[in-house]
């Protein structure tokens, strides 16, 4: 592992373009379970129920009391970890210009990261499924459950991206562009499963960067995208990355 940290770290050294790919995976250490895998939130809710629009559009109540009401307060008690923060230190050392994230926990923001395409939207907003009224997390009145629009008494939904809805296109074309111009991207976290956000590193591959990915276990892209993968969990391996800059 040491010598992949070397390589790693003079990768990311010499590259005039380094973007990061997040996942789920980044998030575990501040104590937000990942989708998949076991303890994950997809073994305990059918995410074709939880995370769909067309069910939430059908069983809003259903959908908040069972799933969203819970998991919006652990977001809310999640802090940035030593992953988060060791790429705002990246960013700060000119190392990495932007974070794709398919998080919606809005912590690389908290850890002071500047440039992030939030793929996936984001749980920080809400707004009105009638008049589309947008309110943000403080404002989010749980005492009643679906939360109400105070303006029309709609219901409420997050601003994120449910399965079967579109990727917001802004978030789209900016990392396409990025994915296609990086010399490294650093893939975090992710299980590399749920397009288009997967398609990122390959892209990245096919555009010639250099594909370095960090996860406990391997993944889809372990053997055939991946240049480097640094097996372990994110806080300690960004940290390490980090050591090993020093020493340049
Ligand atoms: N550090 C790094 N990676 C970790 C850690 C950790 N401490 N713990 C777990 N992982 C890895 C797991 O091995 C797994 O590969 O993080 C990954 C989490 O995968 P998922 O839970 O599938 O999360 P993600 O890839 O972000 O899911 C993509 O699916 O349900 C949708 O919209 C949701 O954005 C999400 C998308």
């Amino acid at each position: 592992m040491e010598n992949l940290i070397e390589k790693a770290a003079s990768k990311i050294k010499n590259s005039k373009l380094t973007i990061a790919l997040t996942g789920a995976g980044i998030s575990v250490e501040s104590g937000i379970p990942p989708f998949r895998g076991k303890g994950s939130l997809w073994e305990k809710f059918d995410p074709m129920k939880y995370a769909e629009i067309n069910y939430f559009l059908k069983n809003p109540n259903e959908v908040w009391e069972v799933f969203l009401k819970d998991f919006e307060k652990t977001l809310k008690k999640a802090k940035p970890n030593s992953g988060h923060k060791g790429l705002f230190e990246l960013e700060k050392k000119g190392l990495l210009t932007t974070i794709i994230t398919q998080n919606i926990d809005g912590l690389h923001q908290k850890a002071g990261s500047n440039d992030v395409i939030e793929f996936h939207g984001s749980f920080a907003n809400f707004y009105c499924l009638e008049c589309f009224e947008r309110v943000d997390i403080q404002g989010l009145d749980l005492s009643q459950i679906p939360p109400k629009c105070k303006k029309c008494n709609g219901i409420l939904r997050p601003d994120c991206v449910f399965f079967g809805e579109m990727i917001p296109q802004d978030a789209l074309e900016r990392a396409s562009m990025l994915a296609s111009q990086c010399e490294v991207v650093i893939v975090i976290g992710t299980s590399a499963l749920v397009q288009p956000a997967a398609s990122i590193p390959v892209v990245a591959k096919t555009s010639k960067a250099f594909v370095i990915e960090i996860n406990p276990e391997p993944t889809p892209l372990s053997d055939s995208i991946a240049d480097i993968t640094l097996l372990g969990e994110a806080g300690s391996v960004i940290t390490d990355l980090l050591i090993e800059l020093e020493t340049f």
